[in-house]
């Protein structure tokens, strides 16, 4: 298998992260071994069982709806036909995470970059950064539910307009796209679900973020998120809830120039606290929780 193409390492706020070439390239499909299909095919069979009953409907529908299998790892060319005709989205290989700006432009023009390359068998259960599985099993069902994909069209130009305020500005959105398209949970008619692809793509935190006494589950607050630090090295010690894409797309619809100059004045909020005035679904119980390292 080619190995992806570190060119840097940039600080962010998610630490030094690798930042790799942001050349779009062709998936180099052919090239992936039998490892890497049975790699993809036991994280799909793993998390098909796993989200049945646990992730939100619209994801469930959206699988459907995509065509991917577990038999070997999707084209992209194939799936962007599909993706284009239900919302006008296209999929993008890339080699890793790409530099703030290049991947907010993409996004506001209806791109999704995917990592071409999936985890090794041994990798399995924890990777420290997005790959194929994460990036199209996690992130792209959802693109096709016309809300959610405006969503993600809306999150592209507002990361341009924040890249240009300044860096205080970019931690308070990256903060957003973290509580929600990451790790956001839903409310549904029969309990909560899972809707973040950090999650659905991960076996542990498919069952931990909903099932486990640990985490506080609160309900959305945009400011309050915005202001919320996060860990990027554990399970969440906090998921906020939404009511329904609708509601994540009226509550982010206002221009957030003066949310940031707002939230300039005020502290952060540690991962795991809990507020007066939060609307809480779970207060969790912080067992095993680590002091540091929220980011
Ligand atoms: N309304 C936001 C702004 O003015 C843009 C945005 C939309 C950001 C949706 C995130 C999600 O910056
Ligand atoms: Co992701």
């Amino acid at each position: 298998m080619n190995m992806p193409k570190r060119v840097e390492h940039q600080m962010t706020d998610k630490g030094y992260v690798p930042v790799y070439t942001t050349a779009v390239v062709e998936q180099p499909w052919s090239s992936y071994s039998e490892t890497d299909h049975s790699v993809w095919a036991r994280l799909f069979e793993r998390q098909r069982a796993l989200l049945a009953g646990r992730a939100s409907s619209e994801f469930l529908d959206a699988m459907a709806a995509m065509e991917m299998s577990p038999d070997r790892i999707p084209k992209f060319d194939e799936l962007n036909p599909i993706l284009r005709k239900a919302t006008g989205w296209e999929l993008i290989g890339v080699e890793g995470l790409l530099p703030e700006l290049a991947f907010f432009d993409h996004l506001a023009n209806r791109r999704f970059p995917v990592t071409w390359w999936i985890r090794k068998p041994e990798q399995m259960d924890y990777l420290s950064e997005p790959d194929l599985f994460h990036d199209l099993f996690g992130h792209v069902p959802l693109l096709m539910n016309p809300v959610f994909a405006d969503y993600m069209e809306a999150y592209g130009r507002g990361g341009v307009k924040a890249h240009g305020v300044g860096e205080e500005a970019l931690v308070h959105l990256t903060r957003l796209y973290w509580y929600t398209v990451e790790f956001g949970l839903i409310r549904q008619d029969d309990g909560l679900r899972i809707y973040g692809s950090g999650i659905v793509s991960s076996k542990g935190e498919s069952i931990y973020s909903l099932e486990s006494d640990a985490p506080n589950r609160i309900g959305f607050d945009l400011e309050r998120i915005m202001r919320t630090r996060y860990r990027i090295d554990t399970y969440q010690k906090t998921y906020f809830v939404i009511d329904s894409f609708e509601q994540l797309m009226e509550s982010t619809r206002p221009d957030f120039l003066p949310i940031y100059d707002r939230l300039s004045k005020l502290d952060s909020i540690p991962a795991g606290d809990v507020l007066d005035g939060d609307k809480v679904y779970n207060r969790g119980t912080g067992e095993g929780w680590l002091e540091d390292g929220d980011v």
